[in-house]
C-alpha cells in the first residue's frame, strides 16, 4: 500500500522542523511539538548502511554502519528538512559527513516522548453478571482480517468472546485457534484436550474432570511460571436429558472483583498483591490415549505466586486463583489469619452471583477467554446420562499479542521497516493514522 501524505491525519504530518540545541524540534500539523535528541535520531537511523532491510535489524556487524562503539555521542546535523513525501530528512556533518537519515513521520510521531497519547492505555471494561458477551461468526473471522482484529480487541476490552458456527470437529476447532497462532505446547502428549463426560478415568487426572460437582471459578495453570493467556473451549456435543442448567459454563471478571476488593477491603487487596499463595501440580506416570496407543507423561510444577498481580502503575494485570491447586501457605504467623481472610473474601467474590455470568457453550460454539483475567467454572452434572464433549486448547501470551500486533501493523499500511520494534500502544495509534 502506498500512502499519500494527504491521507494522513494531521497528527502524522510535519508542519515545520528546526534545529535546536542537540536535536531537532518538530511542529506537527495538529499543533503538537516534539523534540528528538540528535543521538537518538542518529542511533535509530534506518539507512541501508545502519539498518538491514532484509533481517529488519541493526547492521552492527563487521564493517556495518551501526557499530555502537563508533557512534559519535554528540552527532551534528548539517541539514534538517522535510522531504516531498513528508519525511524528516537529515544529512549529518561532524564525524560522519554526508551520512543520510530519513524518518517516516508516523513512526516519528509515535516515538515522541512528550505525546500523552503514548502513555495512555485502553482501560479494560470491567463487568458483572449483566455482561453481554460479544459473538463472532467463524466464517467471518476465518476470512476477514478486520473481523479477527475486532475479536482480539474484544479480548483486551472484556476478556471473552464466543465464536459461532464452528465446525463440530477437531479440525474446525484447530483451524480457529491457529487463525490466531500456534496452539500452546502442554506437558501432556496432546495439545488439544477433550473433556468428555463418557470418559470415566479422566476424574483421576484432575478434579476438573470430576463432573458430579460444581467446578468453582478459577484460572488455569496457576502453577506455571507463565500461565497460558487465551483458553479456547469448543463444544462438539451437548445432550442433557433433564434439559436444565447442568454443565453450564460460569465466568467472572477477575479484574472487576479485584477492584471490588480494593474498594471494599483495601487491606485484603494489599495482602493478596504482596503475600504469597503458592500453587503446585504433581502428576507421575499419567496415561493419555493418543489415537491407537497410550502414552505416559510426568508433570511437576510449583509457583510462589500472588493471587492479584499488579504492574508498575498499580493496575491489575493478572489473576492467579485456583482453590484446588494451592499448596502450603508461605506466610509469617502474624499475617496468616489476615491473609486467609483476604483469600476467603476473594474466593467469595469469585462465586458471588452479583459478578458471575452463567451460560451454555452450545454445540458449534467456541468460548475464548483471557486466562490472565477471567475465572471460569462449570455447574455440576448430576445426571450420569448427560453427554457433553468439549475440546480445549491454550495460547501463550506472546502468540496472542503477536497476531494483534501484526494486524495493527497491516492496518497502519506502514512498511515492515517502520513497524518493527514499535510498542503495542504505538501500533494502536498508527493503525488509526489515516483519515476516513
Ligand atoms: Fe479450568
Amino acid at each position: 500500500m502506498t500512502t499519500v501524505v494527504g491521507q494522513l491525519k494531521s497528527a502524522f504530518r510535519i508542519e515545520a522542523v528546526a534545529t535546536v540545541d542537540k536535536g531537532v524540534q518538530v511542529t506537527w500539523k495538529d499543533g503538537h511539538e516534539s523534540f528528538y535528541h540528535n543521538l537518538w535520531l542518529r542511533d535509530t537511523c534506518h539507512c541501508p548502511e545502519c539498518f538491514q532491510r532484509d533481517t529488519l535489524s541493526l547492521n552492527s556487524g563487521e564493517g556495518g554502519g551501526h557499530d555502537p562503539l563508533k557512534m559519535p555521542l554528540n552527532p551534528i546535523s548539517e541539514t534538517v528538512k522535510v522531504d516531498r513525501s513528508g519525511n524528516l530528512d537529515i544529512i549529518w556533518g561532524g564525524e560522519e559527513p554526508g551520512h543520510h537519515s530519513l524518518f517516516d513521520p508516523s513512526w516519528l510521531r509515535v516515538h515522541c516522548q512528550k505525546d500523552p497519547a503514548l502513555k495512555q492505555r485502553r482501560p479494560p471494561q470491567l463487568w458483572d453478571w449483566s455482561v453481554s458477551i460479544p459473538h463472532f461468526d467463524y466464517h467471518e473471522v476465518m476470512k476477514d482480517d478486520w473481523a479477527l482484529l475486532h475479536w482480539l480487541e474484544k479480548m483486551l476490552e472484556l476478556g471473552v468472546v464466543i465464536i459461532d458456527k464452528v465446525p463440530k470437529n477437531k479440525e474446525g476447532f484447530q483451524a480457529l485457534v491457529e487463525r490466531v497462532g500456534p496452539i500452546q505446547q502442554r506437558y501432556h502428549p496432546t495439545n488439544i484436550f477433550t473433556l468428555d463426560t463418557a470418559n470415566q478415568l479422566a476424574g483421576n487426572i484432575h478434579h476438573a474432570y470430576q463432573y458430579m460437582e460444581r467446578l468453582h471459578n478459577h484460572t488455569d495453570h496457576v502453577s506455571y511460571n507463565v500461565p497460558p493467556r487465551l483458553q479456547f473451549l469448543g463444544c462438539i456435543e451437548y445432550d442433557n436429558p433433564d434439559n436444565d442448567k447442568q454443565a453450564y459454563s460460569t465466568l467472572v471478571d477477575g479484574f472487576k472483583i479485584a477492584e471490588v476488593l480494593r474498594t471494599q477491603q483495601p487491606k485484603s487487596f494489599e495482602l493478596l498483591t504482596q503475600e504469597y499463595v503458592p500453587t503446585g501440580r504433581r502428576r507421575l506416570g499419567v496415561e493419555e490415549k493418543i489415537s491407537d496407543r497410550t502414552k505416559k507423561y510426568q508433570w511437576e510444577t510449583y509457583h510462589r505466586q500472588h493471587v492479584i498481580n499488579l504492574d508498575k502503575n498499580g493496575e491489575v494485570y493478572q489473576i492467579r486463583h485456583h482453590e484446588n491447586d494451592r499448596v502450603p501457605l508461605d506466610v509469617s504467623h502474624d499475617k496468616i489469619q489476615d491473609l486467609y481472610a483476604a483469600y476467603q473474601a476473594f474466593t467469595a467474590l469469585a462465586e458471588s452471583p452479583e459478578y458471575k455470568t452463567e451460560f451454555l457453550i452450545a454445540p458449534g460454539q467456541v468460548l475464548v477467554n483471557d486466562n490472565w483475567r477471567l475465572l471460569h467454572g462449570r455447574t455440576a452434572i448430576r445426571n450420569p446420562g448427560l453427554r457433553r464433549i468439549l475440546l480445549g486448547a491454550y495460547m501463550k501470551p506472546e502468540t496472542f499479542s503477536s497476531r494483534r500486533r501484526l494486524l495493527l501493523g497491516k492496518k497502519s499500511g506502514l512498511s515492515d521497516m517502520w513497524l518493527m520494534g514499535c510498542s503495542d500502544r504505538a501500533l494502536e495509534i498508527m493503525a488509526d493514522r489515516m483519515t476516513a
